[in-house]
């Protein structure tokens, strides 16, 4: 079934000139980006959208690392669009990720994933309205 799910490309793969390499891997595994925007995220904005890590000893440092460089804010459609983008993510850390995942080939560390991907389609949902209008999606 046709749904969507919200990406993150963030600051270490965009300061390594690797947007294009990843949306490469995305497209490859039959997933059409549908809205697209590079941003620089502000403080309130990162610390809204990870809202639910707050009491997290790494809170701090995953907000400092969003707001580091710009980011590319996504809204991926395909089937089963949510689980098919964590598995081409791979796993959150890249020591533990499968083989031509887009965390395999390009993450950094736990921190510096490279990507992010809703875990669900109701958190989907949530974080695709945060970021763009229904207008701006484009299917
Ligand atoms: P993401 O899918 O964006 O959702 C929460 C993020 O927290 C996760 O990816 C990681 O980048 C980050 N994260 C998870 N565990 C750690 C950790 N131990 N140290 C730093 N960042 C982490």
């Amino acid at each position: 079934m046709a749904e969507r799910t919200f990406s993150i490309i963030k600051p270490d793969a965009t300061q390594r000139n690797l947007t294009g390499k990843v949306n490469a891997v995305i497209e490859d595994a039959g997933l059409r980006i549908v809205a697209q925007r590079r941003i620089q995220m502000s403080r309130a904005q990162a610390e809204k959208f990870y809202e639910v890590h707050k009491e997290r000893p790494f809170f701090g440092e995953l907000v400092d690392f969003m707001i580091s460089a710009p980011v590319v804010v996504q809204v991926l459609e395909g089937d089963n669009a949510v689980a098919r983008y964590r598995e081409v993510m791979g796993a959150t850390n890249p020591a533990n990720a499968a083989e031509g995942t887009i965390r395999k080939l390009y993450a950094v560390s736990v921190g510096e994933n490279s990507v992010h991907g809703s875990d669900s389609q109701e958190n989907a949902a949530l974080e695709i309205a945060q970021f763009f209008k229904a207008e701006e999606i484009v299917g």
